[in-house]
């Protein structure tokens, strides 16, 4: 039986839900996994993670569909982005194969958790992580852990798809040739200053420039942005030191091959902001959240979509891409998992 939860009205929060995936590592190979109930984790003071914060995660949903399924969207790429994130942090690499089958058995041993279609909720799925045995001196550790837990939320942005305002930060989020096409927690540790100096001041979220020229747009603390301009192009901004988002890349095709639209992945410089006619961010919590106003220091961005609803083509894409993942819209090969 489905929980009893008022699923229209979740925010972006964790719940706690009746089972979570279990995997260690030790003596160099994983072990078989399993299924938990325990939502606690018990490991040394000294452990990786703790000390120096080796740890990475994913994120991605599970929806209820149209005819009453339930799916989720393109977990393969969630898998090798992990592997991708553990290569860099000096973590062993949990299969593919394995972390797909993780997810399905995450969902399903949660199904009463899944929130039913139309209420715009979706079961989030976290895959972490993290080095668990003690270490002291700056080095990897040798025992690990992977977990992927489940939590029902709603959307990311209070208001739903009201348009957000956002600010370009004083402060960087990734260095050339550091971590920030990688998921690593380090990331979100030092984002977490500036997105609460955002909030203090008003703004929703930091827009972030790169860090070595400050002209150029990365990407928001937990999204990849897209901009249209006055010719309908998407156009979402080429960095090797911005997360190469899912929903990003499946928008730019949603946009070819579904709308007929033109796409552009390239640099994107400050000075452009004020000829876009749209801006949303996008990501697997921020699906496509619109954008209102952008304040680089005493400059006001409005954008001409306004400030009470989606842009015409914002909308587009939001629809056709939301329409893939409940079933509405035929999905192009291998986007879809079906999990029961
Ligand atoms: N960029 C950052 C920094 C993120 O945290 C996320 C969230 O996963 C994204 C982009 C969007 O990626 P995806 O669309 O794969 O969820
Ligand atoms: C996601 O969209 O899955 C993310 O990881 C963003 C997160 C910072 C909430």
């Amino acid at each position: 039986m489905k929980k009893n939860i008022d699923w229209k009205n979740l925010g972006f929060g964790y719940i706690k839900t009746d089972y979570r995936y279990v995997s260690n590592y030790k003596d160099g190979k994983w072990d078989g996994g399993e299924l938990s109930t325990d939502s606690e984790i018990r490991m040394n003071e000294s452990a990786g993670v703790l000390q120096y914060a080796q740890t990475c995660f994913e994120g991605l949903k599970a929806y209820t569909t149209v005819d009453g399924h339930v799916v989720c969207f393109r977990p393969d790429l969630n898998a090798k982005r992990m592997v991708s994130s553990c290569q860099r942090l000096e973590m062993p690499v949990y299969p593919e194969d394995k972390f797909i089958e993780a997810v399905v058995k995450v969902v399903k041993a949660n199904f009463d958790w899944v929130p039913p279609y139309g209420t715009g909720a979706t079961l989030y799925l976290r895959p972490y992580m993290f080095g668990s045995n003690p270490v002291i001196g700056v080095k990897p550790a040798d025992e690990y852990q992977f977990r992927i837990f489940a939590t029902p939320v709603g959307p990311y942005f209070k208001g739903g798809v009201k348009p957000i305002t956002l600010r370009v930060p004083d402060f960087d989020r990734a260095a050339p040739r550091g971590t920030g096409h990688v998921k690593a927690g380090l990331n979100y540790a030092m984002s977490l200053h500036a997105i609460v100096d955002a909030h203090n001041k008003g703004y929703n979220e930091n827009m972030y420039l790169d860090s070595a020229t400050r002209s150029k747009v990365e990407e928001t603390g937990g999204a990849n942005i897209i901009f249209i301009t006055q010719d309908n192009v998407v156009v979402t901004p080429k960095s090797n030191t911005i997360l190469p988002s899912i929903t990003r890349r499946s928008l730019l095709y949603v946009a070819e091959h579904y709308l007929g639209l033109k796409t552009e992945e390239r640099e994107v410089y400050v000075e452009e902001l004020k000829d876009f006619t749209e801006c949303a961010l996008c990501g697997t919590a921020a699906v496509l959240s619109p954008v209102g106003e952008i304040v680089n220091n005493n400059e006001h961005i409005y954008l001409p979509s306004g400030k009470d609803r989606m842009g015409v083509v914002t909308q587009k894409l939001y629809d056709t891409l939301t329409d893939i993942q409940v079933g509405k819209l035929e999905a192009p090969e291998g986007w879809i998992k079906f999990i029961m």
